[in-house]
């Protein structure tokens, strides 16, 4: 796999990170874990104040403490993927969001990067000191499903998801078991640069 990098959202990024965006508008993909960048069309301060607001809340209520991160691809300075970590659980993220929640790009799909993008925020996630996070996804989101099984995720049950009426499947991550897998497979060469 190419160089990649696992960095915190800079303004560098604010034209790649709407055409992120519209990329998933145009493919009419679902868009997952960009920590509200969709709300911020047009304020991307605004979306840089929010994100650290996310990641200095001290609070677990509604809004829990959060981080979101960019995954880049070094060779053409890309955006391929954004993941967004809630730090903690409130009942809503208990039941169905759960810790993590992430996309990749439409034309950049099925080369690996969401796997690679979340052994990145699993490492993170150990740095902050969770030792078991949670995953969910639709049934029929089956390149999700992959994802969280090639981090090890073991299915706890299935339940009806409370946004849209299908079937989420709610999995449980070992950190350190899937970061074991993750160095084997990637020879040791995450490149996270918070
Ligand atoms: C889900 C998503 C993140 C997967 O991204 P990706 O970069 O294509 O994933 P990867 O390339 O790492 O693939 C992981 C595995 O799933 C498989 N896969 C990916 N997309 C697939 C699909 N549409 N159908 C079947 N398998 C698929 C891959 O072949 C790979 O399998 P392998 O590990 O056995 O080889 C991406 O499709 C996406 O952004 N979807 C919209 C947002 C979303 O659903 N986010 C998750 C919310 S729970």
């Amino acid at each position: 796999m190419e160089e990649l990098k696992f960095i915190r959202p800079t303004k560098e990024y604010e034209e790649q990170a709407y055409e992120y965006i519209k990329e998933f508008n145009d493919y009419n993909s679902n868009i997952n874990g960009v920590g509200g960048l969709k709300h911020y069309i047009g304020d991307y301060d605004g979306w840089l104040k929010k994100l650290e607001e996310d990641r200095t809340r001290t609070t677990i209520g509604d809004e829990v403490p959060a981080e979101t991160f960019f995954l880049i691809r070094e060779n053409d300075n890309k955006l391929l993927g954004i993941i967004n970590i809630r730090l903690a659980l409130n009942d809503r993220l208990l039941q169905s969001g759960g810790h993590i929640g992430y996309g990749i790009r439409p034309t950049e799909r099925k080369k690996g990067y969401a796997s690679y993008q979340l052994y990145c925020a699993l490492e993170f996630c150990k740095e902050m000191g969770l030792e078991n996070v949670l995953i969910t996804c639709n049934k029929d989101n089956i390149g999700s499903a992959k994802t969280i099984q090639n981090s090890c995720g073991v299915l706890e049950n299935e339940i009806i998801d409370p946004t849209n009426g299908k079937i989420l499947q709610r999995y449980w991550v070992n950190v350190d078991k899937a970061l074991e897998k993750g160095i084997e497979k990637y020879n040791n060469k995450l490149n996270i640069k918070y």
